[in-house]
């Protein structure tokens, strides 16, 4: 690690930092008596991205997830705004990346969403609005939905375990179904080792899976569309499960169905009691 991760990662900052705080400290009562609500620096979504490499970001967040203690929302997240404090300074480095932290395993071992996947989101947001951002969070999801996963091999920088681990795809962005059945298909306790290691590298496959989307946002600009169509389970159920005016309009959500509501019977509707 060079020292300016290693600044940034742990929160050395020093004289430099100490005296910027103290400066900070002084903005911000000047800023208070001016506050507007919601008035953001720099306005909403006004961060400047700058293209990163894939490769370098996968390493990155690989590493941030053992830095911060099997912290995937942590690694996907600094593997992307880190990488940017790291290259160009301010503003990105004023970000207070243990906020991140919190994501870990589905955000404080909850199972909730993937701590990379919300990381990734978080990151995009920081850059662009609601109506340009989810396109780039759709293609993330369902990618992440369809694909086996881990793909990325430290080699010797393994952390927790060495040599290849079993792939699956999830068919959910979920945290608790994602570990689940990746342990409960190979055998492996979702307390191992071996799991940390599985969601090291996922993490690592997230941040530069999150990071190809970035770069084509940022040469397609408003003509990012992506390649994200529907799951034939949202799309069937969805006809009456969330299409406005049906009696049956209560679904929310874009996460497909099937791991949920029994799999194949379900998308043929042919579950009890189902009409
Ligand atoms: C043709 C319209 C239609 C489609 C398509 C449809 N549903 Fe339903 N669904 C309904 C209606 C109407 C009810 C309410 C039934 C009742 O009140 O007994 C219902 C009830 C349900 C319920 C709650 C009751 C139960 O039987 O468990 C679930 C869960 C559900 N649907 C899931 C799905 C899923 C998943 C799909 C896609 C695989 C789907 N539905 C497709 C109309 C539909
Ligand atoms: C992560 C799992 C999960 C996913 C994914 C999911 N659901 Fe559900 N859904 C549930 C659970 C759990 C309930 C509550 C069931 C209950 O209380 O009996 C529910 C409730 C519902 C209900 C209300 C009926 C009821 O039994 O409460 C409908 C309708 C429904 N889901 C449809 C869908 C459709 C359509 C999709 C895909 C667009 C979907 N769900 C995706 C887990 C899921």
């Amino acid at each position: 690690m060079d020292l300016s991760r290693r600044q940034l990662m742990f929160g050395i900052g020093g004289l430099a930092a100490g005296t910027a705080l103290a400066g900070m400290a002084g903005q911000a009562i000047a800023a208070s008596e001016k506050m507007t609500r919601f008035a953001q620096a720099g306005g909403d979504f006004g961060w400047k991205p700058h293209k990163l490499d894939p490769k370098e970001c996968a390493a990155v967040a690989y590493e941030g997830y053992w830095h911060k203690g099997y912290a995937c929302g942590y690694g996907s997240f600094y593997s992307i705004v880190g990488l940017l404090a790291e290259k160009y300074g301010a503003p990105y480095n004023q970000f207070p990346f243990t906020m991140l932290e919190a994501n870990k395993g589905g955000i404080s071992d909850w199972g909730t969403i993937c701590g990379a996947l919300y990381g990734a989101a978080a990151a995009y947001a920081l850059f662009w609005g609601r109506d340009e951002r989810t396109p780039m969070v759709n293609e993330l999801y369902r990618w992440y939905e369809k694909t086996k996963l881990p793909i990325y091999q430290p080699g010797d920088a393994a952390q927790g375990v060495k040599g290849e681990l079993p792939q699956s795809a999830s068919q959910s962005v979920l945290c608790h179904i994602s570990v689940s059945k990746w342990c409960f298909a190979n055998k492996i306790e979702a307390t191992s080792k071996k799991r940390n290691e599985r969601c090291g590298r996922l993490t690592a496959d997230v941040a530069a899976k999150a990071v190809e989307i970035y770069n084509a946002k940022i040469d397609q600009g408003k003509n990012f569309k992506g390649t994200f169509a529907k799951q034939e389970a949202v799309e069937t159920c969805g006809a009456c499960h969330q299409t406005k005016g049906n009696e049956a309009n209560w679904a929310k959500g874009v996460m497909d169905c099937t791991p949920c509501h029994n799999g194949s019977d379900a998308l043929t509707n042919k579950f009890e009691g189902h009409p």
